[in-house]
């Protein structure tokens, strides 16, 4: 099957799912539940992790997904990944391996995107990145991820003109450069968390591909869900432009663009990015060029630096630079 005729076919794609055990991160809304819910529909499916950072909403979402899906397959991990304490408690916590685990936590990094962690980066970095990098670093040394990383990331690392957000410009893409975009000293007073998000999603990017050449025996898949609807994304944002994209553009001006697609489309990009193996370690699939909907396709088609090696290691070391 081609990844196209994959995502122009709406139905589940009952049993190419080989992942019995998965951990999700951030499962308790938008995009990471409904990738729990639709992978916990796949028959093979025997556990999976909501790794959550707050208990009650984790509780609501775990009783609203046994309810839509009829399954006792979920656990709470409570996991807050902008503090790295608590991913390293949950990965102590976690008393198996898995097979597949899921980075979607993220977005704009909430009220105070600009704000230093006590690990030295933003909060948009440690929600997005930084978090993600110590619990697969965890679970690499603990030995509990046994075929799949997935990490979510979107069209921003590439650029997405026709919403105003710029390909990431670093210069040289050298690793205190990385650094200087993780702790928010690049950006200095134009901070501007929609052009933040797409530097960070690169340097994750980056770090996901360099992984890939370090740990061959896992699959390590960037994905981008697409621009997806019903989701609690954009809540964060100043009130005129949550307006505008949220409640306009989203759910009117944007389908007939194809700048946004149901929340089914973005999540089962996740479920096939880790089911099928032509999904290649090491490679960013996204939309295609001036769309944020339909098939995905290796986005260095478009964004050459996002195949250079050089570039992904430096990524790699700034990344742990903050451990
Ligand atoms: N929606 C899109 O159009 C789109 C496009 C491209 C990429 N993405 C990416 O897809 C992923 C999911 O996005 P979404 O649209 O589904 O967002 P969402 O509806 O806002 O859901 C984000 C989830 O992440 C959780 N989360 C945020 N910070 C966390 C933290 N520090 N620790 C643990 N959990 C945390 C949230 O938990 P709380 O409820 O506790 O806040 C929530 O469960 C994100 O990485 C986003 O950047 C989305």
């Amino acid at each position: 099957m081609t990844y196209q005729s994959i995502f122009e076919n709406e139905q589940q794609s009952n049993g190419e799912i080989m992942n019995k055990t998965i951990l999700i991160t951030g499962a308790n809304a938008g995009i990471g539940k409904e990738t729990a819910r639709q992978l916990a529909m796949v028959k093979t499916t025997e556990k999976i992790y909501l790794a959550c950072r707050n208990r009650q909403k984790a509780l609501a979402a775990k009783e609203a997904l046994e309810e839509s899906t009829g399954r006792s397959i979920f656990k709470i991990l409570i996991m807050d990944v902008s503090d790295s304490d608590s991913v390293r408690r949950a990965v102590a916590e976690l008393d198996e391996p898995v097979d597949a685990l899921i980075l979607n936590a993220g977005g704009m990094g909430g009220k105070e995107p600009a704000k230093r962690t006590k690990d030295g980066v933003t909060v948009i970095t440690a929600s997005n990145l930084l978090g993600h990098a110590i619990l697969v670093d965890e679970m690499l040394k603990a030995e509990k991820i046994n075929k799949v990383v997935l990490f979510a990331s979107s069209e921003a690392a590439r650029g997405i003109k026709k919403m105003g957000m710029n390909r990431p410009a670093l210069k040289n893409s050298s690793a205190d450069e990385f650094a200087s975009v993780f702790d928010g000293s690049y950006f200095g007073k134009n901070f501007d968390p929609m052009q933040v998000y797409g530097a960070v999603k690169y340097g994750g990017t980056m770090w996901m591909s360099a992984m890939a050449r370090k740990f061959p025996h896992i699959r390590f898949v960037t994905m981008s869900p697409g621009g997806t609807r019903g989701t609690e994304g954009m809540n964060d944002l100043p009130f005129l432009k949550r307006l505008m994209l949220k409640h306009i553009g989203m759910p009117i001006f944007m389908p007939l663009m194809g700048l946004s697609h149901s929340l089914k489309a973005g999540a089962k990009r996740f479920v096939e990015g880790i089911a099928n193996e032509s999904f290649k370690s090491g490679v960013f699939y996204a939309s295609k060029e001036n769309v944020l909907t339909g098939a995905v396709v290796d986005q260095s088609l478009y964004f050459r630096d996002l195949k250079n090696e050089t570039y992904q290691d430096n990524a790699y070391e700034a990344v742990r630079r903050f451990f």
